[in-house]
């Protein structure tokens, strides 16, 4: 979701403008996935690297966090959306935690759209983690082998993903899902996260629709 702080600094208004203006990009994303045959989304809201900003943003984005999942609540389960945050919560604030637990604990019954929000988030440390746990989980007697491992740790991470977009012309994954980007396609816009609208995402998924994904395999041969 990247390209809020240049669009506010573009109209003359402060970082925090560009932020809750991507909140209303997040809301729109959400309402239209579903739609577009999204069933699992992930947004980068705040990596573990966002600490290193000024503590007056990281502050104004942690209280608009908040703010979204208090205000957007009731419309996630109306709208069958399961709320998961992933990364880190014991640096996060404990009003922020227990909004992150309530939310998750409200919406755990949806079933259209599981939407994760990568909060304190890296992917290295996520990756650390699950292979601590695969390590754990493998040293009762049985021998620890590299595809053991690796099988352990694709339980322990997330889903595969099948498309990462990056907004606002960068062209980094930046600590985001790198084991479970291992075959995704990407997707680069020029396009400043607050102004991505439905119809970018729907161009998006059209555009994934035309890659043909080979998995390190062959291109799979079409009889005539
Ligand atoms: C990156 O753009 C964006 C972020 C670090 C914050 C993303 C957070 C939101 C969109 C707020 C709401 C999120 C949810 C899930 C409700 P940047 O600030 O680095 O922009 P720049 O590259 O133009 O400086």
């Amino acid at each position: 979701m990247d390209g809020n702080g240049r669009w506010a600094a573009s109209r003359g208004l402060p970082r925090i403008a560009g932020h809750r203006a991507g909140a209303d990009a997040v809301r729109r994303t959400i309402e239209a996935a579903p739609g577009l045959g999204i069933s699992i989304l992930t947004l980068y809201a705040f990596s573990a690297d966002n600490w290193r900003r000024p503590g007056r943003e990281v502050g104004a984005l942690l209280r608009l966090l908040g703010r979204y999942l208090a205000q957007e609540r009731e419309r996630c389960i109306a709208n069958g959306v399961r709320v998961q945050a992933i990364g880190r919560r014991d640096r996060l604030p404990d009003s922020l935690v227990a909004l992150l637990e309530q939310t998750e604990r409200a919406t755990a019954g949806g079933r259209k759209l599981h939407l994760r929000l990568a909060i304190d988030y890296s992917s290295r440390q996520a990756i650390a983690e699950a292979a601590a746990e695969a390590v754990k989980a493998l040293s009762d007697g049985r021998q620890a082998t590299a595809d053991g491992l690796s099988r352990q740790i694709c339980r322990q991470v997330g889903p595969d993903v099948d498309l990462v977009i990056r907004t606002s012309g960068e062209q980094r994954l930046s600590d985001f899902l790198l084991w479970e980007c291992a075959y995704a396609e990407m997707l680069f816009t020029p396009r400043k996260w607050p102004d991505f609208s439905t119809a970018d995402l729907s161009d998006a998924v059209s555009e994934f629709q035309t890659r043909e994904r080979r998995f390190g395999g062959l291109p799979v041969q079409r009889s005539a």
